[in-house]
This record gives C-alpha cells, sequence and structure tokens, in this order.
C-alpha cells in the first residue's frame, strides 16, 4: 500500500529483488537505504537466516539468488495490493499447535482486524465438527485471519461462504486444476478435497466481537503424504497438476480477493457472493443426501440461502433445512 513505511531490512529486499541477476554494492545499498554499510551486512545476514541465498564478493557487492521456498511475511507482502488484510500484525510459525487458538489470543489481546497467523506446521490443526486438519511440515498452507465486523452474529455464517470463494478464486488464478466448492465450504478437485475452512467467532446477544477464518489448503503436499483414509479423500494442488506453485503467491492473492469479497459483503449485502458461490459449487437442482452424524436426507437442492443453510426438497415436495452435514451426489458412485 502507498505511503506505509518500510523496514530497512524491507527495503534492502526490495532494491536486491529490483536487481535481480546483478550485482549492487554495498555502497550504493547503504546510501539509497541511509543506513551505515555495518547495518546493510546485519541485514543481509539476517535475511540469509530466513532463507533468502544472498551472496557477498570484495569489490562487486551483493546479489540475490533465491527466495526462501517457505511462507515469509515480506514474500507475501511483497506486492500485496490489500490495504487492511496482510497488514496489520502478521505472524509466520515453523510449527504452532493451531494457528486459530493463536489468532483467537491475538484477537482477545485487542489484535486488530486483517492480523494473520500462519504456520507451516500444526501439531493440533482443527477441522470443522471436531475433526482434526491434517497439517504435515511441508507444501500446505495453514493461515487464520482476524475479523471485526460490525454485525449481527446471525449474519456471521455467510463470512465462510465468502472465504471459500475467495480462496476458489485464488486457486483459479494461480493454477489449472478444476476447483469447486462443495458445501458447505470445503474447496475440492475432483472428488477430493483441497482445502477446507474453519470459522470461530466470540459475540454478544447483538453483535460481533470478532471472527477467526481459518484456512488450511493442500498446495505442494506430496500424493504420498495422503496417507490411510486421506489416500481416498484429500489431495493437493500438486497432486493434481504436477505443479509447485508458490504459497506465499496464493496466499498474497488470497489476501486480496478476501479483502475484495468482504467490503462488497459488507456494503453491498450476501447477493454477489452467495452468485459466484453457487456458481463454483453447481449444486442448484442437483439431487443429493446429506449425511448427520449417520441419519441420511435425499432430496433436490433448491437453494443455499445467504446463511449458508442448504434447502433440500424431497420426493413429496417437503423442503428441509440443513446447517451442517456432509453430502454426497446421489447421481455419482450409485449412490
Ligand atoms: C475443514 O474441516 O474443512 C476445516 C479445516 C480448517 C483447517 C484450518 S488450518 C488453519 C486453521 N487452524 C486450525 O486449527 N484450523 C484451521
Amino acid at each position: 500500500m502507498g505511503g506505509e513505511r518500510m523496514s530497512t531490512k524491507e527495503s534492502l529486499l526490495k532494491r536486491l529483488k529490483e536487481n535481480t541477476g546483478a550485482w549492487i554494492s554495498g555502497g550504493e545499498l547503504s546510501s539509497e537505504l541511509g543506513v551505515t554499510r555495518a547495518a546493510v551486512s546485519k541485514h543481509v545476514g539476517t535475511l540469509r537466516k530466513e532463507g533468502y541465498r544472498i551472496e557477498a564478493a570484495a569489490g562487486r557487492g551483493y546479489l540475490l539468488v533465491a527466495v526462501p521456498d517457505r511462507m515469509h511475511v515480506l514474500e507475501v507482502r511483497d506486492g500485496l495490493r490489500a490495504r487492511v488484510f496482510g497488514k496489520q500484525a502478521f505472524e509466520v510459525h515453523g510449527a504452532i499447535g493451531s494457528t486459530n487458538d493463536r489468532a483467537r489470543s491475538m484477537a482477545e489481546a485487542g489484535a486488530q482486524e486483517g492480523a494473520v497467523v500462519i504456520a507451516e506446521s500444526q501439531s493440533a490443526g482443527r477441522g470443522r465438527l471436531g475433526r482434526q486438519w491434517f497439517s504435515p511440515e511441508e507444501g500446505g498452507i495453514f493461515l487464520s485471519m482476524i475479523l471485526r465486523p460490525a454485525i449481527s452474529p446471525a449474519k456471521a455464517p455467510v463470512m465462510t461462504l465468502m472465504t471459500a470463494v475467495s480462496l476458489a478464486e485464488a486457486l483459479n488464478r494461480l493454477t489449472d486444476a478444476d476447483i469447486r466448492i462443495k458445501w458447505p465450504n470445503d474447496i475440492m478437485c475432483g472428488d477430493r478435497k483441497l482445502a477446507g475452512i474453519s470459522t470461530e467467532i466470540r459475540s454478544d446477544m447483538d453483535m460481533v466481537a470478532y471472527v477467526i477464518v481459518g484456512i488450511g489448503i493442500n498446495v505442494n503436499t506430496p500424493a504420498g503424504e495422503f496417507t490411510g483414509e486421506l489416500r481416498r479423500i484429500a489431495t493437493s494442488v500438486m497432486a493434481e497438476t504436477g505443479v509447485r506453485i508458490n504459497r506465499c503467491a496464493l496466499v498474497r492473492i488470497l489476501l486480496e480477493r478476501f479483502e475484495r469479497n468482504y467490503h462488497v459483503l459488507l456494503s453491498e449485502g450476501a447477493g454477489t457472493i452467495i452468485d459466484t458461490w453457487k456458481r463454483f459449487a453447481g449444486i442448484l437442482g442437483k439431487r443429493i443426501a446429506v449425511d448427520i452424524l449417520g441419519t441420511r436426507h435425499e432430496g433436490r437442492v433448491v437453494d443455499v440461502e445467504d446463511s449458508g443453510v442448504l434447502v433440500l426438497e424431497d420426493e413429496a415436495g417437503c423442503r428441509r433445512r440443513f446447517h451442517s452435514g456432509d453430502i454426497m451426489d446421489c447421481n455419482r458412485n450409485g449412490d
């Protein structure tokens, strides 16, 4: 965002990137950044520790050789066209219990809307319905954001649908994979799940205090990581397309899409978002079954309401509304 002050380390990295493939002298860097040569050398040391490969040679200066294949705040923020999301507190952890838990403590301590927590792996990643979220060390994105919308708690569920739309749009920008949304908030490629969203909320009777949006994406996770039951139900972008994508770029695009859709939602209402959600889901008119704790309900999908409630009509014309559950397409797999 224009006008925002960059740290010396950020400015140094920016200059090295602008100069990719060419050497830039310590003297030039020190006068451009307004710091001593010793300070330049200290920041180069820090960047190296963070995984940047920077060569140094007497009489030539510095050369950026490679950026880390890790989640890194500077890489996410590089060119980020957002005003709020990703511009506030931004934590990147190697390993953590759950990014949702960390974001909740930050929100309780007063962190602002737009704060982000990312981890390379989670030891206690949570999915919806109390399930575990597989969060291995390599290739995934485990991210939580803090929202402070001035809305009533009844209006909060649409945040999850808006997140699913933003995530599907971001994935569509960077991959050729056929991305679909499966009700209520799974991001699918074919029959397998690529990403999931869990939303936690704190509110009083009539006003939301904060919402934590948690997103888990299997990006460059090798297919072999999915073992046992996961082999049948989970996949990653790399497993589907054979292409590794830049995770920091994906987070950047996700934050941009998210911020735009969030703004549309709060200023214009849920209509446009729900329409896009329906296009990604392709579910209207389909015969499906909803499984709720082992009980199966079949019917034709007649609507998905703004709150995310799924409306099914059975053969007798009787309508039922579902807030959660697992769905199966009745026209596939002989269901
Ligand atoms: C689902 O079951 O589909 C939702 C999965 C959400 C997982 C993400 S990973 C980042 C954040 N931290 C968590 O503990 N859960 C969410």
